[in-house]
């Protein structure tokens, strides 16, 4: 199923070169925002957050602000007819008719895809659960981008709840586009890179390590993107409580990390990163916050050009499977078509690319 819109569902749908250019625009627009100031003049933005955000929310917002758009929205669904049990279908369509562009952050896997399906504006995915965050990741690229030049050949260390960190998985695929790209995984045993994120890197023909320290792997890194333990995405509390606290990144480690090394954070930080590395030159984490304003810009425009319809679903609808993963938008919202990628005995489900074997 093909949209009519230019849907931000993931970055890979789009060709590497879709998103290289909204972030060149990004950068452009970094160095001089007014000459963009009535661009989305008489348009309207509509922000759903089911989830809490600060930088992304705000920053969305004040990126059509910016852009001379409006916005409407909600940030606590309690004070919508979420409330009363409407369901995502309904939310995001009634939207989608007052909006000429919708940004959404959901809890549930594969969200922005199931509302983009029957939305009458273009989705934006601003996360959906532990699985993707697209926008974060152009943010990311262009911090990468205006700091250190490139978004190739580098090593690249990620560290801390790699699992249900969706900034990660995003980072992890699109990085991986690029040649030369090196990556070090830096978590415990339990809170690894997800295999279908691993996949990909391997296809990509990209080098990756697991490892379980910062300090065994300092010394190597280009970039180092700490990141919080996501203690909403645990099953229980206890279980959050083993992980809590492992890394923190302190002057002592950051001694013996390269003159140049960038160390990025999509916050908010909880303790993985002390106070005291905040004034080390290395710490762009608040410089790369201000880029996604830019880039959401960009991104915005780029978007309401409508110039690339983005294919939604190109599998196979299968009424007797359901996907396994209890945090699939299809566990919730079950008028959704079951679609599935894949032959043969493995499926892969198209909202949160959860993997099944077909059983006989
Ligand atoms: C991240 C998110 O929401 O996934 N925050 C953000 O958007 N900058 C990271 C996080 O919550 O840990």
């Amino acid at each position: 199923m093909v949209s009519r819109f230019t849907n931000l569902i993931d970055l890979n749908d789009m060709p590497t070169e879709w998103w290289n250019e909204v972030v060149a625009l990004g950068a452009k627009i970094a160095d001089d925002p007014q000459k963009y100031a009535h661009e989305c003049d008489g348009k309207i933005m509509g922000t759903l957050f089911y989830e809490p955000s600060t930088r992304t929310q705000m920053s969305f917002q004040t990126a059509m602000l910016k852009l001379g758009g409006t916005i409407i929205g909600f940030d606590n669904p309690a004070t919508s007819s979420v409330a009363k049990g409407e369901n995502l279908k309904d939310t995001t369509k009634i939207v989608s008719n007052y909006a000429d562009i919708m940004v959404m952050r959901h809890p549930s896997e594969g969200s922005a895809k199931a509302a983009a399906l029957t939305a009458d504006c273009p989705i934006i995915n601003a996360g959906d659960g532990g699985h993707l965050h697209p926008t974060q990741t152009l943010t990311d690229l262009l911090t990468l981008s205006k700091e250190i030049g490139r978004l190739d050949n580098l090593t690249i260390g990620l560290c801390g709840d790699l699992k249900n960190g969706r900034t990660v998985h995003s980072l992890c695929k699109a990085l991986s586009c690029y040649t030369g790209n090196k990556f070090i995984l830096i978590s415990t045993p339990e809170l690894r890179l997800p295999f279908y994120v691993k996949d990909i890197l391997t296809a990509a023909g990209c080098e990756f390590t697991e490892v379980n320290t910062i300090e065994e792997t300092i010394a190597k890194l280009d970039v180092l993107y700490m990141t919080r333990i996501q203690a909403e995405r645990f099953n229980s509390p206890e279980e959050y409580e083993a992980q809590k606290d492992v890394y923190c990144l302190d002057k002592a480690k950051m001694k013996k990390g390269k003159k140049d090394l960038c160390v990025l954070h999509p916050l908010p930080r909880v303790d993985e990163i002390a106070i005291e590395v905040d004034d080390d030159p290395r710490a762009l984490y608040f410089k790369q916050a201000k880029y996604g304003m830019y880039v959401r810009m960009a991104l915005i425009l780029t978007i309401l050009k409508n110039e690339y319809p983005t294919v939604l679903l190109s599998g196979k609808v299968h009424k007797d499977i359901c996907c396994r993963n209890p945090k699939c938008i299809t566990q919730t919202e079950k008028y959704l078509p079951r679609s599935f990628r894949g032959s043969g005995d493995t499926l892969e489900c198209e909202y949160c690319d959860e993997r099944l074997l077909r059983k006989h």
